[in-house]
């Protein structure tokens, strides 16, 4: 199994100048442990300045969004290869907060995951039921159905690039986050689904993270099932020492 996954994802925070003060204090607490990977999340607008920051710490550099076209008239839109001019290694599809607020379809975020990859950049493609979902038993069926048409045509070779983050969406900002049987039995279950569209072997490279009010505190509990090989923290990676913590548990 690869190094476990530790991503940031800032959301709608920090300017430029606060991302660069963030990565500069963040800096003395690395290397991370060896078994970890530390990925950050900032808004568009902080990535170069983040890039140039974290340059030679180890630290990844990742956007919260793509687009799917390579160049055109996209107003508004940014492409996967600009992301990489940026210096991003990593970027983030199918999100619920862009699935709920901005329409995202499971084709969209197909589109975005498959451009990225074939720009080289490595994806954090998020899946997760709402809480009418779970309640109406119908949690494995929606999360086989962001798996089977999120991840179409992605070829054998390209899935370990992707790490799935099982992000419930009752769990997201809420305070509430799921138990780690909860989170377990989820990713097990991703792990079947990607063995049936990949192979065993391959679903065995794929990292499975959890997110979803992920803090210093319960981020143990949740990395200690198996199928947990790490975490995407939004709010409790904003504040310095609590994501430090979170790296170092
Ligand atoms: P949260 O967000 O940790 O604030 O719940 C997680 C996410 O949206 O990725």
């Amino acid at each position: 199994m690869p190094r476990a996954l530790i991503a940031a994802n800032w959301k709608m925070n920090k300017t430029a100048a606060e991302t660069a003060e963030f990565i500069r204090a963040l800096k003395p607490h690395l290397p991370a442990p060896a078994n970890r990977e530390v990925v950050l999340a900032p808004p568009f607008t902080s990535l170069p300045a983040a890039s140039a920051e974290a340059r030679g710490s180890g630290i990844g550099i990742a956007a919260q969004d793509v687009f799917w076209e390579k160049q055109g008239a996209f107003t508004g839109e940014i492409s996967a290869s600009m992301l990489r001019e940026a210096g991003c290694s990593y970027a983030i599809t199918g999100h619920s907060e862009r699935r709920r607020i901005f329409g995202e379809k499971d084709r969209q975020i197909n589109l975005k995951t498959r451009a990225c990859l074939e720009a080289g950049l490595n994806v954090i493609f998020c899946i997760g039921e709402t809480l009418d979902e779970r309640d109406a038993g119908k949690t494995f069926k929606v999360i086989k159905k962001q798996l089977n048409q999120g991840l179409k045509n992605i070829p054998r070779g390209d899935i370990s690039r992707v790490a799935v983050a099982y992000e419930p969406v009752w769990a997201i900002g809420t305070g509430r986050t799921a138990t780690p049987g909860q989170a377990a039995e989820a990713h097990a279950f991703i792990r079947s689904e990607l063995g049936k569209m990949y192979s065993g072997n391959t679903a065995a490279q794929v990292r499975i993270i959890y997110g979803g009010s992920v803090t210093p505190d319960n981020v143990k509990g949740l990395m200690s099932e198996p199928d947990i090989d790490g975490a995407l923290v939004g709010g409790a990676s904003l504040d310095l020492d609590s994501f430090v913590r979170i790296i170092r548990s």
